[in-house]
């Protein structure tokens, strides 16, 4: 058992608990009216990441609403970026926007490392929310992955295939790798900060990892993975670790076993059957709820729960979606859901 009495923790310490404890991936966004009311005292999206009393506020939201298991720190994968001085603005309705990183001179005005300074009202807010949050929950922070974030900064916004750091990556592979190299340092720096802050765990965000054919997966995914929680863990032992290498399929099991993170996250796509077979039964994993069964509710949403508990019934879980809640879902499904967990 956790000294602390958190069963998140546990979970990814490999204990298998009767009910699963469950967070969402973005629980503190849009389909909250608290959320809502504080996004527009807050100015834009960045000025709210930045502002220690309303990024822990609404860190705190989901969990006085929904007592889920874990709070994960509002924040946003592009700060890394932005804390390397990079242009990093966010457009109402539209995402995110940054000074495209296209060539050899746009890498140069990057800085060489991160200015904590920048960062400092994340840290600030760690430990505001470590201070007001109950006991038996877990508090996580987050990273993007190296290549995540790589496919922002290069085409310097989101885009459907992440074309511009594909293509990056073919043309000009040396730059690319200084690239990531950059972004592993840094972002290995920012979760150690995060760990002194007081985060219990840390999830690390590749959400773009399905779009790699495998050898530049093993190359701009699992290589930089590895790097960064070998790199964390120097630091801080025992860093527990989550990575969620969205669209990874059949890669699964290799980035599971090569990068040394204690759970994996599966999105709604991968078999469970493939994760049966293929993964060790002692990994823990965390998913893997299709985030439009939420939207939908109802019987189908009751039935798709029961099959994720039941599809990895006797190993580690912890209950979440595939990706992110989205912005229509109603409340009360994120009850139904809830209720249909916590029943047994
Ligand atoms: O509740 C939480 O999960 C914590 C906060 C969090 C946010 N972004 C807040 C946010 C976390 C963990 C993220 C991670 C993130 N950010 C990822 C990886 C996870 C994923 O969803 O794939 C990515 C790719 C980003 C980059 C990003 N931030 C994009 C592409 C967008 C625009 C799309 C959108 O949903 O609007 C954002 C904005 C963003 N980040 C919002 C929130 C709550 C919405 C902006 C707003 O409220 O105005």
């Amino acid at each position: 058992m956790d000294m602390a009495g958190k069963p998140l923790l546990d979970v990814l310490s490999g204990q298998v608990l009767p009910v699963p404890p469950v967070w969402l991936m973005r629980q503190a966004g849009r389909y909250l009216p608290e959320y809502r009311k504080i996004r527009e005292q807050a100015g834009s999206f960045l000025e709210l990441c930045f502002n220690p009393d309303l990024a822990a506020e609404v860190t705190l939201q989901p969990i006085r609403r929904f007592q889920f298991d874990a709070a994960i720190l509002f924040s946003d994968i592009l700060v890394v970026p932005h804390a390397l001085g990079q242009q990093v603005t966010f457009e109402a309705g539209e995402g995110p926007r940054l000074a495209p990183l296209i060539d050899t001179a746009s890498f140069r005005t990057l800085a060489g490392q991160i200015d904590h300074g920048r960062l400092a009202p994340v840290y600030e807010t760690i430990g505001k929310v470590k201070a007001a949050l109950p006991p038996q929950v877990a508090f996580l922070g987050f990273c993007g992955a190296p290549w995540t974030v790589a496919t922002y900064m290069v085409a310097g916004q989101g885009t459907p295939d992440q074309a511009p750091a594909r293509l990056l990556a073919y043309r000009d592979p040396d730059l690319f790798e200084a690239l990531i190299a950059r972004l592993v340092e840094s972002s290995a720096e920012y979760l150690v900060r995060q760990f002194a802050a007081g985060v219990d765990a840390v999830q690390i965000f590749d959400t773009w990892a399905g779009v790699l054919p495998p050898y530049a997966f093993e190359r701009w995914c699992i290589r930089p993975t590895a790097e960064l929680v070998a790199r964390v863990r120097q630091q801080v032992p025992g860093a527990r670790i989550i990575g969620f290498p969205r669209g990874a399929q059949t890669m699964l099991p290799r980035y599971a076993a090569a990068t040394g993170v204690d759970a994996v996250g599966l999105d709604w796509m991968v078999a469970p059957e493939f994760i049966a077979d293929r993964l060790d039964s002692t990994m823990p994993v965390q998913g893997q709820l299709d985030p439009l069964a939420l939207v939908a509710g109802g019987s189908q949403l009751d039935e798709a729960v029961d099959r994720v508990r039941a599809a990895f019934a006797g190993r580690p879980l912890i209950f979440n979606l595939g990706h992110g809640i989205v912005p229509q879902t109603p409340i009360a499904h994120v009850e139904q859901m809830l209720a249909r967990i916590r029943q047994g």
